[in-house]
């Protein structure tokens, strides 16, 4: 694959929800290349959700193409073999986490990618380490808080050194210190993102461009100005920095 090359590339894809006459996606354009790192923030039911779960075949298109890796993909089996190679980090954590413990969880991946036990569980360690969760390893999964939750399943989708990831909502629950260090993570990979999220501040520090979504198309960044909206509060008892 050269530098430039289309890592995923959605043509004209047309879906509606099965029984509803809502054109969720309409003619949707959208290409992903090697080493893009691109941010896309639009209105709650937008599509955006929908458009990741097109990409990784949970939802199929009425008609268009979907192309990952060079390979246009069309029924399941298609889709199987990507599957393992984009992570994607669900909206909600709970779609992403089945396992009684967090190991089990995090192993998972590289288990099915067909490492030994020993070293599915070493990986799973390692990655808990990187995300600074290690003492999380035997927590039962569904116990833990939301934002805990949100950093397993990430976790759990790194483990699987994905070839791209789409993170939908990767911030959402989490705290302030967590998410500085999801930015230098997400900063320091050597991979393709496309990364939805309804914070300005987040998508600025780990994408190049910014793209939204309108009437079930995307909309880039040339056809958009994203613009901060400044306010002034009370001082607070909190500290904070403005910039
Ligand atoms: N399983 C479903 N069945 C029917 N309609 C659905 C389903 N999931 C989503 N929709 C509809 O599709 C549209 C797009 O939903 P989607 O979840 O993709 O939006 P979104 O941009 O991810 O929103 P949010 O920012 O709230 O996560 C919405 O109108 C929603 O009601
Ligand atoms: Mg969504």
């Amino acid at each position: 694959m050269n530098d430039n090359s289309s890592v995923i590339k959605l043509e004209d894809i047309c879906f509606f929800y099965p029984g509803s006459n809502e054109k969720v996606l309409d003619h949707l354009n959208l290409e992903i290349k090697k080493g893009d790192r691109i941010g896309m923030m639009a209105p709650n039911g937008s599509g955006k959700t929908t458009l990741l779960h097109t990409i990784m075949g949970l939802c199929k298109p009425d008609s268009g193409t979907i192309t990952v890796f060079g390979n246009v993909l069309k029924n399941e089996k298609d889709f199987l073999p990507v599957r393992s190679k984009i992570g994607l980090l669900f909206q909600d954590s709970d779609d992403q986490l089945f396992c009684p413990t967090v190991l089990d969880d995090v192993a998972f991946g590289p288990l099915n990618l067909g490492f030994s036990q020993h070293d599915a569980i070493e990986i799973a360690r390692k990655t808990l380490e990187r995300l600074g969760i290690p003492s999380f390893e035997q927590s039962v999964t569904h116990r833990l808080s939301g934002g805990q939750k949100r950093l397993v399943a990430l976790a759990a989708v790194l483990a699987m050194e994905p070839e791209i990831l789409l993170l939908d909502e990767p911030t959402a629950g989490l705290d302030n210190m967590v998410q500085e260090k999801l930015i230098n993570i997400l900063n320091g990979l050597d991979i393709s993102y496309f990364v939805i999220s309804h914070e300005f501040d987040f998508v600025k520090a780990v994408t190049d461009k910014i793209y939204s979504m309108e009437n079930g198309r995307i909309l880039t960044d040339d056809k958009i100005h994203i613009h901060r909206h400044e306010h002034i509060h009370k001082h607070g008892k909190q500290p904070h920095i403005h910039k």
